[in-house]
């Protein structure tokens, strides 16, 4: 089998077939793979069923992974791998431990609202998310679409004044910053100092396109030196450019589907389903920059 590469929207996203992830794959395979991301940003690869450690064994080809944090875990209240045995799976469900839908007042619930914000994954951690892939074991019927924005084809269509404007500016992100917009999960002080902020440059350099992106998510809470308004005003404006319709791709799941972002040149948020009464079974694994790639900034 050879991978067979379709584009699926007129400036980024792929569909690849002639891939079965359930078996090793060779290295022009895997190149096949690396190259679409490289053009594409996101990749949509059919008809994938795999259990967590095939999951965790294909994502580590391109890198080392991140293990989610426990929010809570200490408390007894939340614990997002506690389906898993495998602490590098997010578990991206609206499922309890013992496989019943939780209600809306468990507390992950709450958190789990925040994907439904623009962001790019691990945005506030230092060394922030390569790749992110996500597998669908479960769909509801109804709703729980994932949208996704080219954040480098924004940059491109930016006024140059804007640009201009963009050169050399921070911004601060934090986990918090989101989870006290939607939801209202109010972390431990433990939490807080477990997961400090982290600052990233504005416009980032792909590494491998060597194309310029934005590097924004709604955990920026403010951009380093400007006025907090000032910095949050400008955040507000760049996310609503860079998620206009033509720079967005709205991914309608299937079962089996995976499909794979670069969180360094684009956003991503999850769509609503009505998640009191449907099963949503999603499994992600993330995989972090490396120091070459962290250099690019
Ligand atoms: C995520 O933000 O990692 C998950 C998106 C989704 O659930 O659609």
């Amino acid at each position: 089998m050879k991978p067979v590469v379709t584009p699926l929207h007129p400036l980024f996203v792929a569909k690849i077939t002639g891939v079965d992830l359930g078996r090793p794959i060779d290295d022009t395979t895997q190149g096949a793979i690396e190259s679409a991301m490289d053009t594409y940003a996101v990749c949509v690869l059919p008809g994938q069923n795999l259990e967590n450690e095939e999951l965790i064994a294909f994502s580590r080809l391109y890198g080392p992974l991140e293990v989610p944090t426990d929010i809570a875990g200490k408390s007894g209240v939340t614990g997002r791998n506690r389906r898993f045995a495998f602490r590098e799976i997010f578990d991206i469900s609206n499922l309890d431990e013992n496989g019943g839908i939780r209600g809306e007042q468990d507390p992950r619930s709450a958190i789990r609202q925040i994907t439904q914000l623009w962001h790019t994954d691990l945005a506030f951690r230092q060394g922030s998310a390569k790749w992110s892939m996500l597998h669908a074991k479960v769909i509801p019927p109804a709703g729980g679409d994932t949208e996704f924005a080219d954040t480098r084809a924004a940059y491109d269509a930016l006024p140059d004044a804007m640009k201009r404007r963009l050169e050399g500016l921070t911004a601060e992100h934090s986990l918090w910053h989101s989870t006290a917009k939607r939801g209202g999960y109010v972390p431990t002080e433990e939490e807080r100092r477990s997961n400090p902020p982290a600052r990233h440059k504005l416009v980032r350099r792909h590494p491998c396109s060597r194309r310029n992106a934005l590097y924004i998510a709604s955990y920026a809470s403010h951009i380093v030196g400007m006025p907090v308004e000032d910095g949050q005003a400008l955040l507000a404006e760049l996310i609503e450019f860079a998620t206009q319709p033509q720079f967005v791709y709205r991914h309608k799941w299937q079962v089996g589907d995976l499909v794979i972002w670069d969180n360094r040149c684009t956003m991503h948020r999850a769509t609503p389903f009505s998640a009191t009464d449907h099963v949503r079974d999603m499994r992600r694994t993330t995989i972090v920059e490396r120091a070459a790639d962290l250099l690019a900034e």
